[in-house]
């Protein structure tokens, strides 16, 4: 089948809505970092899983690689076709229906181009809550999420992505449809298809839809901005919310002054709700559905603790829906802040969380070494061990010059997260960008395992190709 007969069966099937040529392609074609310019042979936008396995089915028989897409805000590029017009893009944004939501089992039902935002939306208006929560709510899709296995800010309380599926529906490489969405706690009859999709890039099929769980929603929240002596006191403290009540933290965000102050400079519309800036800052965010929790008086009282100890230096307690946004906003604004303030290298790295302000301080110092005059700008999710170790330009330098030192940068971090225990790629998962590590790191018995997955499944290496594991 030649390209044109194949653009013109794909357009027959899915309408001239479900094709993007040409400019219409531009969005889709880049990362959210701007690291990567691809172009693609086509970009299709299926309605409904039938038109996305026909789509799918056709490309197959034609032996095009396909790129699956949902939000485009992978950090990894894992969403990006490559540079030779080649691959076509299938983008989930025209499948955005809520199928089903259930208060009595406690799930929802979504289709893959669902904007995670809209389904917190659906499952509070439901009287429930979906507790997946990261800085992209606003454009991230509910296949992309899943796809990627997020975490986010609320991972040390609900768990990731994965933990938050119950089932999926997917169309595989070959176009065949996988009715797999199941609503079961319990299900365990042989390999968990759905497990191997969570955290596979695209690479192994599209997911088209999925069944979530939903949990109870909170009656009482309490959240307070910190600065904190140094990154053990905000471990510290850490500890001292979960000795108290575990079950209450539903985030616990470290902030460094290098990241705070970059938003801080170049985010309009934020400011500190603290008498003066500090060298670390944690934001806690306490949430219970069980009434009369008194979340205030334990956010009181640990803090008091914490002050006499030293390890608390000053607190702002949100007295007011308003004031808990402003103060979230702050920690949701590091991604763009990093963005506006020039070129900025990403180690999205994790550690046991007793290991964290070791690994924070030994990459500072050596990274301010590999690059004198860089700024190490290290936040994240530090309740589970998962610090965005982040490395910024120093500014009027050139950032294609700073970029090009990319791989002695991650290097540079990578080998204390190695010699600590830890993972080159804790939530942004490993797309394009992060291929050599999966061999570096995962050889011997597991890169062979997942290679022959990649195999069985894919045989003709049509989805996600050179995604995760390089070649296939
Ligand atoms: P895309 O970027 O479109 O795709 C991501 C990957 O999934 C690609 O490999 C793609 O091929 C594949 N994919 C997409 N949809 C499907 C599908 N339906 N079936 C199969 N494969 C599919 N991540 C975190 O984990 N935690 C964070 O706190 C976090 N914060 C972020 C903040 C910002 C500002 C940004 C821009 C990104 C952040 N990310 C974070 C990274 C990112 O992984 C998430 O935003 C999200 O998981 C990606 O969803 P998406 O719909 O945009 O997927
Ligand atoms: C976040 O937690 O804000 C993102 O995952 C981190 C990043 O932009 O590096
Ligand atoms: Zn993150």
């Amino acid at each position: 089948m030649t390209r044109d007969d194949l653009l013109a069966a794909l357009t027959q099937r899915l309408g001239p809505q479900g094709v993007l040529l040409g400019a219409d392609m531009a969005p889709h074609e880049t990362d959210w970092r701007a690291l990567f310019q691809g172009h693609a042979m086509a970009v299709l936008r299926p309605a409904s899983t039938e038109e996305m396995a026909d789509a799918v089915r056709l490309c197959a028989a034609a032996r095009v690689p396909m790129v699956p897409q949902g939000g485009n805000t992978s950090m990894v590029a894992g969403a990006t076709p490559d540079e030779t017009a080649t691959q076509i893009v299938l983008t989930t944004t025209r499948m955005t229906r809520i199928r089903d939501i259930d208060v009595n089992d406690m799930t929802m039902v979504a289709e893959a181009g669902v904007i995670l935002k809209l389904a917190q939306d659906a499952a509070r208006d439901a009287g429930a809550l979906f507790p997946l929560s990261l800085s992209a709510e606003g454009s991230c899709t509910i296949g992309g999420v899943l796809s990627t296995n997020a975490g986010g800010n609320t991972t040390v309380r609900y768990g990731n992505a994965r933990e938050l599926m119950l089932g999926l529906e997917a169309v595989m490489p070959d176009g065949t449809i996988w009715h797999g969405l199941r609503r079961l706690r319990k299900d365990n009859t042989g390999y968990a298809l759905r497990h191997l999709l969570v955290g596979a890039e695209g690479t192994l099929g599209i997911i088209t839809a999925a069944a979530l769980r939903l949990f109870p929603r909170p009656v009482e929240e309490a959240v307070a901005f910190c600065a904190v002596a140094d990154e053990d006191a905000a471990l510290s403290l850490f500890r001292r919310f979960r000795g108290r009540d575990e079950s209450a933290v539903r985030a616990f965000e470290y902030m460094s002054a290098g990241s705070m102050h970059l938003v801080l400079d170049h985010v309009p519309g934020v400011s500190l709700p603290l008498a003066e800036r500090a060298a670390h800052y944690v934001l806690v965010d306490l949430a219970s559905s069980r009434p009369g929790a008194n979340l205030r008086a334990l956010l009181e009282s640990v803090l008091e603790e914490a002050m006499e100890a030293g390890e608390v230096t000053d607190a702002a307690l949100a007295e007011s829906e308003a004031q808990r946004a402003a103060i979230w906003k702050l920690r949701e604004e590091h991604p763009e802040g990093q963005k506006r303030a020039g070129a900025s290298v990403k180690n999205d790295v994790s550690v046991p969380v007793s290991k964290v302000p070791e690994m924070v301080r030994r990459s500072c110092e050596a990274l301010t070494r590999l690059i004198p005059g860089s700024r190490p700008v290290p936040f994240g999710h530090i309740g589970d061990g998962n610090i965005h170790m982040n490395l910024a330009q120093e500014p009027g330098t050139d950032p294609a010059a700073f970029l090009a030192r990319s791989h002695d940068i991650m290097d540079c971090v990578n080998e204390i997260v190695r010699e600590l225990g830890g993972s080159f790629s804790a939530e942004h998962g490993v797309g394009r960008i992060k291929t050599d590590m999966v061999e570096d790191w995962r050889g011997g018995a597991e890169l062979a395992a997942m290679q022959a997955i990649k195999r069985a499944m894919d045989p003709h290496g049509l989805m996600n190709p050179g995604k995760v594991l390089r070649g296939l």
